[in-house]
């Protein structure tokens, strides 16, 4: 089978290589899953480039343990170990395998039963590779950490990335009015899909501008615990996904001291994948929600695809087709 490998950390272009290599046996709980569609995410970014250093603890000090990155997918499974019960050959599936192992980016993988679930009929292969990431990231913040509720007033700091204009979406859905911060290039996007008010990162800080909110979102967390305090209401909720480490053990470490003093919360989320697949897939057949996919594109382009990605040029989730032809 074809696969993108690397053995060595290192820039994407100069690290991954597209090679033949056996196609897996999958062990008595795992599925044999021939990959439909793929994508890339944070994750391969930092896992090629064994970057930010900590993941090296995960990933192998010196050199990588893993050779084959990805983490989402959408395929069928062509075999079955010897205790699987909840899948059979044939069955469509997608889901984010980050929890059991990484290796999306090839034509075939094996991994735990649990790392996919069923794929609707309604949606095609391209569509639910791109969802259980993203989605269940957004989800999650805002819903089961941030209980969101109709009418609140909302801000997303790094509101034109990934997360955050799938964050908007589920925002709207309760009617909330959505403040975006994020670099200037992206505002008119950010205006013309739906926030009510943009804010430039590099001219206005949010934290210092006087307003305040029931709930924000965070993507890329920067500043101190305290700074955030100040932009929320008297029972306001701050959640983050993700950002500089020194600025995200802060608001662990104080997060948990003030909620003792005040009703004012903050919180990382810690992702639970696939949790709430199948409401999400709803929503999107409902056409609630939509999938952004930037490609398709092929597994020969990844190399460039990884590196285009940690430039943050990609306009939403980038798809590979795993059979181009
Ligand atoms: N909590 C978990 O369990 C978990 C799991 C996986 C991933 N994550 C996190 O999820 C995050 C990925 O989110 P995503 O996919 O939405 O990322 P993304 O698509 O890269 O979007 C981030 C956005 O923030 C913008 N931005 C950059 N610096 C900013 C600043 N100082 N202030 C405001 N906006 C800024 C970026 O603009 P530019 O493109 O111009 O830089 C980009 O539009 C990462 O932080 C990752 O670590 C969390």
């Amino acid at each position: 089978m074809k696969a993108v490998l690397f053995e060595k950390y290192g820039l994407p272009e100069k690290v991954l290589k597209i090679k033949e290599v056996a196609k897996p046996t999958p062990k008595d709980d795992e599925v044999l899953i021939k990959i439909e569609a793929t994508t890339i995410n944070d994750y391969d970014w930092s896992l090629v480039r064994g970057k930010p250093y900590f993941y090296r603890l995960m990933f192998g000090m010196v050199k990588p343990k893993r050779h084959i990155p990805g983490m989402e997918l959408s395929g069928v499974v062509e075999g079955i170990g010897a205790n699987v019960r909840s899948l059979k050959e044939g069955d469509a599936v997608f889901g984010d395998t980050s929890a059991y192992g990484f290796g999306t980016l090839a034509e075939y993988i094996c991994i735990h039963e649990k790392a996919v679930i069923k794929k609707p009929d309604d949606l095609s292969f391209e569509e639910t590779t791109s969802i259980p990431h993203a989605f269940t990231l957004a989800l999650q913040a805002l819903k089961d950490i941030g209980n969101i509720s109709e009418g609140q007033k909302v801000l997303i700091n790094g509101g034109g990335g990934g997360v955050g204009t799938l964050g908007l979406q589920l925002a709207k859905l309760h009617n909330c009015q959505v403040t975006g911060v994020d670099s200037g290039e992206k505002l008119e996007m950010m205006k013309s899909i739906g926030f009510d008010f943009v804010l430039d990162y590099k001219q206005i800080n949010f934290t210092k501008n006087g307003e305040e909110y029931d709930l924000i979102l965070d993507c890329k967390t920067n500043k101190s615990a305290f700074s955030y305090l100040r932009s929320l209401k008297s029972k306001g909720k701050y959640v983050t996904i993700g950002g500089k480490l020194s600025s995200l053990i802060g608001v662990l470490f104080w997060g948990k001291i003030i909620s003792v003093f005040s009703p004012k919360k903050l919180q990382i989320v810690s992702l639970k994948a696939n949790k709430d697949l199948d409401y999400i897939c709803e929503l999107i057949t409902q056409n609630k929600m939509k999938c952004e996919i930037d490609g398709p594109y092929s597994l020969e382009d990844v190399p460039r695809l990884i590196q285009y990605f940690g430039e943050g040029k990609h306009k939403g989730k980038i798809v590979i087709k795993t059979n181009t032809q």
